[in-house]
């Protein structure tokens, strides 16, 4: 018997009852429904809307519904729809009338609301501490190998050297953007919808302020059929995961690039690489492909919940119904990649020597021997003339810059003087970068000293 069957004559039909039930998704709500149902509760008794005594049965009956949970020893019944019916028919099972004055001046609508906005403010604050994870992970590889060099790239062709720390650092700005988007998700999620019942708010001098505080909520929502029908913290939320899962698919892509015998810059451990059933010589960089993939997913969540708002009208309708399952799997998703990446940086082993000899090759040293002859006087797009056409020669002679002679250098320009050689030396072209944010060694330590204080204060 449904806990509504006094307006129905026929009783509920059996494919209907599991195409309507979100309970195989909602019952991860458990413990915020019941922590929401105390506090309702709680209220109730001090406003004199029930017993103090009804209140105090309600509160022991939730308590021990939540321990059978934990221990296994619920029934979950699909008949009984969602977790919100789920509890409120187990506690009446066992308070009898006490429980079945829970419900009184609330709605499912208000109820399912509180539960998701505790679970997504829950679920952000895991997030944040994943993702401080991995920012920890790639900081001590980039302090491990600071002075590492390797070629950076632009359309993935050599364009001039960079230290490996200074590329490493670039995904830790990302994901302190990732941790600011969580933080923006969890305050859109911190506010109270309990009170608003099912649209309109109701008769009962229920004191909102009081259930928020009790809940840890911030603030109250100032409007009931806002309250019962935004889901705009969710899309936050999905939107937070798609950019972070985003940026673990770029570090994931070049995880993949560089443990290639191709590029050799990393290997990563057995405990993060498979083997592959038929080739015994393969070492794949499968949890990289991995994430990935499952960026596609989490992108996917997103999407879903956008379409599912669009054009919904007020208040509360069953779509939202819809809400939950891809927000907990974007998150889950998030949460998964992220201590996966960590673990995958923190146990990959560098190969200096191998980003150092790539970043020999692809005259990297090109635009450091253009800004030679501009800092001579040569204007700086006739430099570029000169050096592009000394690139010519090393390629129809098959060598490098540093294999040409000084007479070499002068055929093409008569400004080049001995001390060309320090504008091809990769530590010199490094180091001479400068700029704030530049790949020279003392702006990456200022901008790793950074890093560190942004992770402290995050
Ligand atoms: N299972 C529902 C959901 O997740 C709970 C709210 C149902 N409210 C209603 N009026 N049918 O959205």
């Amino acid at each position: 018997m449904a806990l509504w069957s006094g307006r129905f004559t026929e009783g509920a039909d059996a494919f209907t009852q599991r195409f309507g039930a979100s309970l195989p998704v909602d019952k991860a709500l458990y413990a915020q429904d019941i922590a929401g149902s105390k506090a309702h509760a709680r209220m109730l008794a001090a406003q004199g809307v029930i017993a103090q005594e009804d209140a105090d049965a309600i509160a022991a009956g939730l308590d021990g519904i939540k321990a059978d949970i934990e221990a296994g020893r619920f029934a979950f019944d699909v008949n009984d729809e969602d977790i919100h019916m789920a509890v409120e028919r187990a506690l009446i099972e066992r308070v009898g009338d006490a429980g079945a004055r829970l419900h009184t001046g609330r709605s499912r609508n208000d109820q399912v609301a509180t539960d998701t906005r505790l679970f997504a403010k829950q679920r952000c604050s895991d997030l944040m501490r994943a993702n401080l994870a991995l920012r920890r992970a790639l900081m001590m590889q980039a302090e491990a190998h600071f002075d590492v060099i390797l070629p950076g790239c632009t359309h993935l062709q050599h364009a001039q050297p960079v230290l490996l720390s200074h590329h490493l650092l670039a995904y830790t700005w990302m994901l302190a953007r990732d941790f600011e988007r969580l933080v923006a998700a969890r305050r859109a999620a911190d506010a109270s919808p309990l009170g608003a019942a099912a649209l309109a708010g109701t008769t009962y001098p229920l004191d909102r302020q009081m259930t928020a505080a009790d809940l840890g909520f911030s603030r109250v929502i100032p409007n009931s059929l806002d309250a019962v029908s935004d889901r705009d913290f969710l899309l936050d939320l999905s939107y937070a995961c798609s950019v972070s899962c985003m940026h673990l698919s770029r570090l994931c892509e070049e995880i993949v690039l560089w443990s290639s015998s191709e590029f050799g810059f990393i290997e990563l451990s057995d405990s993060f690489s498979t083997g592959s059933s038929i080739m015994p010589q393969k070492k794949n960089p499968d949890f990289a492909e991995l994430i990935r993939g499952k960026t596609g997913r989490v992108v996917g969540d997103l999407v879903a919940l956008l379409v599912t708002c669009k054009a919904l009208p007020l208040a509360y309708n069953k779509d939202l119904q819809e809400d939950k399952e891809g927000a907990i799997d974007a998150a889950r998703t998030l949460e998964d990649c992220l201590v996966c990446t960590a673990g995958m940086v923190e146990t990959m082993r560098v190969v200096p020597e191998a980003m150092r000899a790539q970043a020999k090759k692809g005259y990297l040293a090109a635009t450091d021997v253009a800004d030679y002859l501009a800092k001579k006087g040569l204007p700086f797009r006739r430099a570029h003339e000169v050096v592009g056409h000394l690139v010519l020669v090393c390629e129809q002679r098959g060598c490098g810059l540093g294999d040409l002679s000084l007479a070499d250098f002068k055929a093409e320009c008569e400004l080049f003087e001995a001390d060309i050689t320090g504008a091809l030396d990769l530590e010199s072209i490094v180091a001479a970068r400068t700029t704030e944010g530049g790949t020279g060694h003392a702006a990456v330590r200022v901008q790793l000293a950074q890093a560190k204080e942004v992770f402290a204060a995050d």
